[in-house]
């Protein structure tokens, strides 16, 4: 019998992280992919150390306290945590970490790409010529905003909201954020700080969401602060879908005080995300795949597994948050 750890994996991971979980620990894999029960994933842990998961296993208060003792980590595929009940983890001793980082420049793509094909209709217009309904120009066809020269704003001015706002600095748009904490002049790289998101707002051309879904930040963006952006401005959602209040979101898209949207999170993804998003012409709908490129996700199983490393070294792991 080997004296390996054992892991609970409960998603398909890239070959060359499983060759390392295989390698250094004796890892239950899903090699089907098969999103779990939570009951599966109470009676499965009763046979491992430590638990791997995605944003896709939720650990609220309930399930957390249901997981047996010998489980001591959940080492977490992901840099958001907000599937986890932290304080209740804390409460069981059981360490939680994530993988900030590794992702912060495949999700700064992914809100460019949201920022440009919001602005510039591009969902509007691939679905036209892909249904033959492409049938004209004329200069009044297909009509968007430039971006360029243009204000970006960012709140959550993060590992990912400051790379993202590098990134819309490309095409010279200035840079105006609302974090927290104000940050390091060699950080801000002259971007605006705005102590409040009230204050932030007004000068939002581009509002990208980077901040994680916390009780603080959970339907932030709601009519009140909607109405203090500009008229016929873009919203961008690569953090989380719960920072939004759909209902108010969707109004404003409806009556152009914004001009569009580009989401990559939602509230109640994937099944239950609001249907009205996808009658809209002027949203571009993507399926959370912020991090979704072969590099970070190799990365981002790799951080996490040297966070395993740590724990089971009896060392503190780097990105602990519980
Ligand atoms: C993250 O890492 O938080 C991404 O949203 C994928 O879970």
């Amino acid at each position: 019998m080997s004296d390996k750890p054992v892991i609970l994996v409960t998603r398909k991971l890239p070959d060359a992280v499983e060759a390392r979980l295989l390698r250094d620990y004796q890892p239950m894999l899903n090699p089907d992919d098969r999103l779990y029960s939570t009951d599966e994933l109470i009676e499965m842990a009763a046979k491992a150390e430590a638990i791997l998961p995605c944003h896709t296993e939720k650990f609220p208060a309930d399930v957390i306290a249901r997981l047996p003792d010998n489980i001591r980590a959940i080492a977490n595929f992901s840099v958001g945590y907000d599937h986890v009940d932290i304080e209740a983890a804390k409460a069981k001793g059981l360490i939680v970490t994530n993988t900030p980082d590794v992702l912060s420049d495949a999700t700064a793509e992914i809100a460019i790409l949201l920022m440009l094909g919001a602005a510039r209709r591009a969902s509007e217009g691939e679905r036209m010529v892909r249904a033959c309904e492409w049938k004209d120009w004329s200069p009044s066809f297909m009509v968007g905003t430039q971006v360029t020269g243009k204000r970006f704003g960012v709140i959550g001015m993060g590992r990912v909201g400051q790379v993202a706002a590098e990134r819309a600095r490309g095409f010279g748009m200035e840079i105006h954020y609302y974090n927290r904490k104000r940050l390091a002049p060699d950080l801000e790289c002259g971007a605006i700080y705005h102590a409040t998101v009230d204050d932030l707002l007004p000068h939002c051309d581009v509002l990208s969401i980077h901040c994680p879904a916390t009780k603080e930040t959970t339907g932030l963006i709601n009519r009140e602060r909607i109405a203090l952006m500009p008229d016929g401005s873009i919203v961008v959602n690569t953090g989380r879908g719960g920072v939004v209040v759909d209902a108010d979101l969707i109004s404003a898209l409806k009556s152009g005080k914004l001009f569009a949207a580009g989401l990559d999170v939602f509230n109640g993804e994937p099944d239950g995300i609001d249907p009205q998003y996808r009658e809209l012409d002027n949203v571009f709908l993507l399926p959370h795949i912020g991090s979704a490129t072969f590099e970070t996700r190799v990365g981002m199983g790799f951080r996490a597994l040297d966070n395993l490393d740590a724990i089971f070294a009896g060392k503190p792991p780097a990105d602990r948050v519980a």
